[in-house]
């Protein structure tokens, strides 16, 4: 089997899908790895590592992707990328279809195996390649919202910790998922006052027990939020409905209840955002000013870690490249359910059902 690893060409993107390590063991599998060149620089992998890991450079993405028999990538392929997909290959990456109706029907029209990390299943039947995304996004959002408080870029020049003497800041965290309660971890490590809301009263639990009482949980009710909201310095929005669009839970009006300067941070914003204010920003403008709150909701934050984020996801991902390169194919989806669950779409369908009836079997979108 021939993999190949893409340059990854989202506009700041900086993860690469396979690092020198994983190449050695693909290769020892008996794989042919193939890496285009300086896929791996922004994440602090060199060309040099993966020659010497027994990977081949390729400085053309056209004849990598040609190459390859599995094309191993971070990001969904975007359009100026879909010439490069060869009929009936196989694509391996976060394709996130329900929201790239484009891309759904360019796979479904060349019969590409599809399969989407982000429904590869553990056997506990949760998602073992989001998971990781979130926990980096949800740590993030906590720095990122501190720094966003200080008064030279408009914030009210709360330190999130406070210091003795002074109150620190109040922190207000909505889903104590996997990238809330990461969130929460940094926000209480840093020494700020930290609320976490969820509607999942074992969440909570388990915040609870963690932290005795460190951190204050609330179940997600509209007064409980609203207060919250009126009174935090810094508000992360984490809730997750999977497969749906995210539930506002925010509202403008409690937007408007924040003090001047405040900032939100809505991590959810990939499913649309939780915050009825808010809108998609980029790493080149990350921020916007609402009723007087600085507003964050970056879709594709852990790129700004791209080394930690790389380390991250490979590590998540190695263990089901690692069966695709030794059984092959047709073996390895069939011996491993959880990552067969993976697979988005085949010989021209779209057999997700969640996304065939999202999209419709041809990747086309439904009127309803
Ligand atoms: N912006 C980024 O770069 C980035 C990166 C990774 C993940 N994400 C996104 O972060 C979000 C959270 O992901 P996760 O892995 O933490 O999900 P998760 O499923 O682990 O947690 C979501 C939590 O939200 C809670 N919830 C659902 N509806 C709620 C409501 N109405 N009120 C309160 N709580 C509610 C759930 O009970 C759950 O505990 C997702 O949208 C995910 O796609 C964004």
């Amino acid at each position: 089997m021939t993999i190949g690893i893409p340059r990854e060409i989202k506009t700041g993107e900086t993860r690469v899908a396979t690092t020198p390590a994983i190449c050695r063991r693909l290769t020892a599998l008996g794989a042919r790895v193939l890496v285009e060149k300086h896929a791996g620089v922004r994440a602090g992998f060199t060309d040099a590592g993966y020659r010497a890991a027994g990977a081949t450079i390729i400085a053309s993405a056209e004849r990598l992707w040609r190459s390859a028999d599995v094309i191993l990538k971070v990001k969904e392929p975007l359009p100026e990328e879909f010439e490069r997909i060869q009929p009936g290959r196989t694509i391996f990456t976060y394709l996130h279809l329900a929201a790239a109706p484009e891309l759904a029907r360019e796979l479904v029209r060349k019969n590409v195996l599809g399969i989407a990390y982000e429904t590869v299943e553990s056997p506990d039947g949760t998602l073992p390649l989001l998971k990781p995304m979130s926990q980096i996004a949800g740590r993030l959002a906590t720095q990122v919202g501190a720094h966003y408080l200080e008064s030279q870029v408009g914030g009210t020049g709360v330190l999130l910790g406070g210091v003795p003497g002074v109150a620190p800041a109040h922190v207000v965290v909505l889903g104590a998922g996997n990238a809330g309660a990461h969130a929460a971890r940094i926000a209480a490590g840093m020494g700020a006052r930290v609320t976490v809301l969820d509607l999942d009263s074992h969440k909570l639990d388990v915040l609870d027990s963690e932290y005795h009482g460190r951190v204050v949980t609330l179940q997600a009710s509209p007064a409980n939020i609203g207060h919250a909201v009126a009174e935090a310095d810094l508000v992360i929005g984490a809730v997750l409905v999977p497969g749906a669009r995210a539930p506002v839970v925010v509202t403008e009006r409690m937007v408007r209840s924040m003090r001047p300067g405040s900032v939100i941070v809505d991590i959810a914003i990939d499913q649309g955002g939780c915050v009825e204010t808010i809108r998609a920003t980029s790493h080149q403008e990350p921020t916007f000013v609402k009723h007087g709150v600085i507003h964050y909701a970056v879709p594709n934050m852990p790129a700004m870690v791209g080394r930690t984020a790389t380390l991250a996801l490979t590590q998540a991902t190695e263990p089901f490249v690692a069966t695709l390169a030794e059984r092959g194919l047709e073996r390895a989806l069939t011996e491993n359910r959880g990552l067969a669950r993976g697979i988005n779409t085949r010989a021209g369908r779209i057999v997700n059902p969640t996304i065939a009836r999202l999209l419709g079997d041809h990747g086309e979108l439904a009127t309803n």
